[in-house]
């Protein structure tokens, strides 16, 4: 059974799908069989790995059109890695997530439950904001892990979002874990990052950091894995592939 991990705040522009993206690599290149589930109507992580629209994505699996299996597609580049995607087509997804998806909130869950056996850890990338869609997929996780900016307004968000987990937890009988997050495109020459992760650190949360690296974003810009990405013969920085992997390791144990 393979173990579910979503990575998720309110806010946008966080390094949501950087980081669930550059984990599921790290995962599969380590050799473990990892489904990335791209559960944001806009679809970043699927166009930032694949690269043509496949016939089916995951807003037809949900609204039964086709089988689960019929639209996981395996990443060329990444041995071991696969992606249920979304291409936003027509704004499929986003109509069933505000109609349909009232009435089933387990859909999810479910569509999760059904491939779990056929990966070994399966990663959910999620769209900003805490609607029904955001919460079927936290609901579908073992654990979330809060990525967030060093920024004042983004620990203002963290308590909201631990509120709002709190309601999930209970009215919809979720036992999704959470205790870990990441400080990421972390700058120690600036004072304010420095700050606001020691502040980080007096809650109870599990802390980490991923250094600010432009080599993300050329990365996928060429639909490439950050890991196997070089600009100029120069991958990411030495203190940015420890810190991932330090959390590949962490998160999994
Ligand atoms: N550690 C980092 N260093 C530098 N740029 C980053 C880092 N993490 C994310 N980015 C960039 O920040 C932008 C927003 O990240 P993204 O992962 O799309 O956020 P979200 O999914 O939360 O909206 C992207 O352009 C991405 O390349
Ligand atoms: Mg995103």
């Amino acid at each position: 059974m393979a173990r579910t991990i979503s990575f998720h705040l309110q806010k946008g522009g966080v390094g949501k799908t950087t980081i669930s993206g550059t984990l599921a690599c790290q995962s599969a290149l380590d050799g473990y069989r990892t489904l990335l589930v791209d559960v944001d109507p806009q679809g970043n992580a699927s166009s930032w790995f694949l690269n043509e629209a496949p016939t089916f994505e995951l807003a037809d699996v949900v609204q039964g059109k086709c089988f689960i299996q019929d639209a996981i597609v395996s990443v060329a580049q990444v041995p071991n890695l696969f992606v249920l995607p979304t291409f936003g087509i027509g704004g499929t997804l986003k109509l069933y997530s505000e109609t349909k998806l009232a009435e089933e909130p387990y859909v999810l869950q479910d569509l999760i439950k059904e491939v779990s056996e056929n990966y070994d850890r399966i990663i959910l990338d999620l769209s900003p904001g805490l609607g029904r869609l955001e919460r079927a997929a936290l609901i579908s996780s073992d654990e979330v892990i809060t990525p967030m900016t060093p920024e004042v307004f983004s620990l203002d968000g963290l308590e909201i979002f631990i509120d709002e987990l709190n309601k999930l937890r209970k009215n919809l009988r979720s036992p999704v874990r959470h205790t870990k997050i990441i400080i990421n495109s972390f700058d120690n020459r600036i004072r304010q990052h420095r700050d606001i992760y020691s502040a980080a650190c007096e809650g109870v949360f599990t802390v980490y950091k991923i250094p600010v690296d432009p080599l993300f974003r050329k990365a996928q810009e060429a639909g490439c894995a950050p890991q196997l990405f070089k600009v100029r013969g120069k991958g990411l920085k030495e203190s940015t592939v420890d810190a991932i992997q330090t959390l590949n390791k962490e998160i999994w144990r």
